[in-house]
């Protein structure tokens, strides 16, 4: 048994989140306690993202301080994990913070690494060799997968569970594929069975993740087993309220029953995130998107025949090599055209080894990525203002995360209670004041004031 305290560094997304709460509930299996303050920790995990080099640059510079950090305080261990980790492998050791580096399909080693460097003051490497040719039956991953039961829940109540690893879609501009090995869908049994633990825990909303969720596809014996089924089983199991699934890539396959079972299940939410990326067919196919903006209209379209209230989400890269100033304005109609809730918009970052940066060289400046993320993001909020205006003097129901971290300021309010986030059941975010015992709880609010991206809220 350990008694060592560790502090767990999270950046990255969704599925990151859901690794460092693994590896924060290994840890305490294995006898380790958590602390949130990197000073007091004997250990230093840092879960890391390779998405877009911003992402990077913020790790080395966390690192860097702990470098400074060893200097007083030589036996701190630092582990470094995630797709960071497996991107960089031995390189990562060069740098003279690092004791230990774990790729994202080790992590089931993590609690073993940490306790051989504390007692050896050894470096160790663990991540995979030829990742393109990872073995899908990865034992140690599964097992791992169910640890999360016993974790606590960073949103009370909410719950993420991994439905399938990995990704063989090689947009080109993309690491993931790099880094998260080839795509692997999960035994539905075993989804299943989380989900009935999970339930019995008292989580309410489960988010399914994958990198392309709605690829997921897994056959056993004579029947194959798509996302509307895993939905169907999941719909069933008491306790479980609301269910997400993230993230979807734009294509035919599969998406008819998909959008036939959220419109069926009252408690699949409402609520479909979808990247676009560009909506210049030019760009899409310098991208490898399978599709053209006219095909992924088309989607949206028929997911709005068989949904009408569906929220929908996107994302897109501006100032992707060859992009002009024309390919951009059809990205702009495009948003204009998909009526989004919302829309996450990211500058094109180079990422080494990816076919775009091997093969196409950068040809939008700084200064026009960041005129075009400001654009875009100016047409999507007038968008998502007309959206959230709907919502006025109306009732919804909302699940409370819990107390909001930056209150935001509705002078109107009362401000007797701490204010509380929450989020509709198609992901609007809604803010009111109330009781911090809500969290963790639906309640009902009335709507008395909208911003593009807010709800504010009066609890009924
Ligand atoms: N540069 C900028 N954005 C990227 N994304 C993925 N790779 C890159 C890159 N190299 C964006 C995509 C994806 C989101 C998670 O990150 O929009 O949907
Ligand atoms: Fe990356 Fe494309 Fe796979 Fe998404 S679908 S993870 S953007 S390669």
């Amino acid at each position: 048994m350990n008694t060592a305290k560790a502090h767990i560094k999270n950046f990255g997304c969704q599925m990151n989140k859901l690794d460092a709460a693994l590896v924060a509930a290994a840890l305490k299996k294995a006898g380790f306690s958590l602390c949130d303050d990197d000073r007091a920790a004997d250990v230093v995990i840092i879960n890391t993202c390779s998405v877009r080099d911003h992402a990077e640059q913020k790790v080395l510079s966390h690192l860097g301080n702990l470098k400074h950090a060893k200097k007083s305080r030589p036996d701190l261990v630092v582990a470094v994990i995630g797709c960071m980790a497996q991107r960089l492998g031995s390189k990562l050791l060069e740098h003279q913070a690092v004791d230990i580096v774990c790729g994202p399909a080790q992590i089931p080693q993590i609690t073993q690494l940490i306790s051989a460097a504390l007692t050896d003051r050894k470096k160790f490497v663990a991540v995979t060799e030829d990742i393109r040719r990872a073995d899908p039956n990865n034992a140690a991953l599964e097992d791992f997968e169910s640890l999360y039961d016993s974790d606590d829940k960073q949103i009370p109540s909410q719950a993420f569970v991994r439905v399938m690893r990995g990704c063989d879609n090689f947009c080109t501009y993309c690491i993931v594929p790099y880094v998260r090995g080839p795509e692997v869908s999960r035994p539905p049994d075993a989804i299943i069975e989380q989900l009935k633990r999970l339930a019995g825990q008292g989580v309410k909303l489960v988010t399914l993740l994958g990198q392309t969720v709605n690829s997921y596809q897994y056959k056993a014996g004579e029947r194959t087993y798509c996302l509307a089924d895993i939905l169907e089983m999941a719909a069933g199991i008491p306790g479980i309220e609301w269910l997400r699934f993230i993230t979807n890539y734009p294509q035919q396959k599969h998406f008819d029953p998909i959008c036939r079972a959220m419109a069926a299940l009252p408690k699949v939410c409402n609520y479909l995130h979808i990247p676009a990326q560009s909506g210049s067919d030019r760009i899409l196919k310098a991208m490898n998107r399978r599709y053209t903006a006219a095909e992924y209209l088309a989607l949206l379209d028929a997911a709005r025949s068989i949904i009408p209230n569906i929220a929908i989400a996107g994302d897109f890269i501006v100032g992707f090599p060859g992009e002009t100033e024309d390919d951009f304005q059809q990205t702009v109609e495009l948003v204009r055209k998909a009526l989004y809730k919302n829309c996450f918009v990211f500058k094109y970052s180079p990422r080494p080894g990816t076919t775009a940066d091997k093969r196409l060289p950068e040809s939008v400046s700084a200064e026009i990525k960041q005129k075009r993320n400001i654009e875009l993001l100016a047409v999507q909020e007038t968008i998502s203002a007309e959206l959230s205006a709907q919502f006025l003097n109306k009732q919804v129901t909302v699940l409370v995360e819990g107390p909001s971290k930056k209150p935001h300021l509705n002078k109107a309010e009362n401000q007797n209670h701490p204010q509380l986030v929450s989020r509709t059941a198609d992901d609007w975010i809604a803010v009111f004041n109330g009781p911090e015992s809500l969290a963790g709880k639906f309640a009902n609010v009335r709507i008395t004031k909208t911003s593009p991206l807010t709800l504010f809220a009066q609890l009924l």
